[in-house]
């Protein structure tokens, strides 16, 4: 969007239910009873996973969901008749033992007779190698919505068909296009990176390989992931709330599609780069990678794509035949 057309919206530090955007530096606990009742269209959150992050104490696993659990009942509260809940999760790891936090939340939002619309598989291409086990390379997110009526604006998020020239061959439509001009479904396998490192690293050497929206956040949306759901969930000035807004990616990917953002969060040190996000994007020098860009494919004549001379020898043959081909 041309930043002349952005107006440039005040940024309360309480709720008011005519304001924008707001953001409220504290925690969630303390700030939720602000929100009036059923007033949020969308609630879309990465909670603090209990991994012992710079910004969390590790408690049992049971004492973690139990506090949980009362958060989500007053979220539940926030939420409008035709609202959506985003809940995106990774594992919990103990002992070397893996622990699916989709899986151990499903019966806190059941048990609130929310309903799952889809359990959407984030996938992304890079990591840590583990040892032990099969490396992670994909997290969820949990939609659910409160009732049977709810907000999907699917034509705002179609994306390209691989086959646009497909066609019916039999049937009474034999011989017109099967697909949809206005692109197809985007599937529950949503393929975003967190890092945008492929493209930085291989095609402009002596970058960092940072993806353009980094900040010192340990575990930040990217913005794109939030968006998705925004325009697909809500409609515009409909409110959108992130409980645990880290760096403020969830209230960027409102506020750039007209939708008024609320977030909340406990360090503020986050809270301050939030607000300096927020400002940057008003002032059109945000940097965030767009809805939609493909993933980087590589050719396989990068250098980094080369196999070392010094594992010239250890290589096993299956692996140096099936170069070039990238999972
Ligand atoms: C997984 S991160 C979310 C990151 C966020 N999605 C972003 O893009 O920056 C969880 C965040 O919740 C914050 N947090 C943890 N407990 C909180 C609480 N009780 N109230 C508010 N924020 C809290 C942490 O400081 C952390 O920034």
């Amino acid at each position: 969007m041309n930043n002349l057309f952005r107006s440039v919206k005040p940024v309360e530090t309480n709720f008011k239910p005519d304001a924008s955007i707001v953001v409220f530096s504290g925690a969630v606990e303390e700030f939720i009873a602000q929100i009036p009742d059923r007033s949020i269209a969308l609630v879309i959150t990465s909670p603090p996973y209990n991994l012992g992050k710079e910004y969390e104490d590790r408690v049992s696993i049971e004492e973690y969901l139990q506090s949980q659990s009362r958060l989500i009942a007053q979220l539940y509260r926030v939420l409008r008749e035709n609202g959506s809940l985003c809940w995106q999760v990774g594992n919990f790891v103990e002992k070397g033992e893996v622990y699916p936090l989709d899986i151990l939340y499903y019966p806190i939002f059941k048990a609130l007779g929310m309903q799952l619309r889809n359990r959407i598989i984030w996938k992304f291409g890079h990591g840590l190698h583990a040892a032990k086990r099969f490396s992670g390379r994909y997290e969820t997110i949990l939609w659910f919505t409160k009732s049977d009526e709810y907000v999907f604006n699917l034509d705002a998020v179609r994306v390209p068909a691989k086959y646009p020239g497909k066609r019916h061959f039999k049937g009474p439509n034999k011989g017109k296009p099967s697909g949809n001009p206005l692109g197809k479904n985007p599937s529950d396998v949503w393929e975003i990176v967190v890092q945008d490192w492929d493209e930085l690293v291989w095609d402009i050497p002596n970058v960092k390989s940072n993806h353009p929206e980094k900040t010192i956040h340990p575990c930040q949306f990217p913005i794109e992931l939030v968006e998705r759901c925004v325009l697909a969930l809500t409609n515009e000035d409909d409110w959108v709330f992130d409980p645990y807004m880290g760096v403020g990616s969830a209230l960027i990917a409102a506020i750039m599609h007209n939708r008024r953002a609320v977030g909340c969060e406990k360090e503020s040190a986050y809270v301050e780069i939030a607000r300096q996000r927020i400002t940057s994007y008003f002032n059109g020098t945000l940097r965030y990678r767009p809805l939609g860009k493909p993933v980087y494919q590589p050719t396989g004549r990068e250098r980094v794509a080369q196999i070392p001379d010094e594992w010239k020898e250890a290589m096993p043959t299956r692996l140096v035949e099936r170069k070039g081909e990238y999972e």
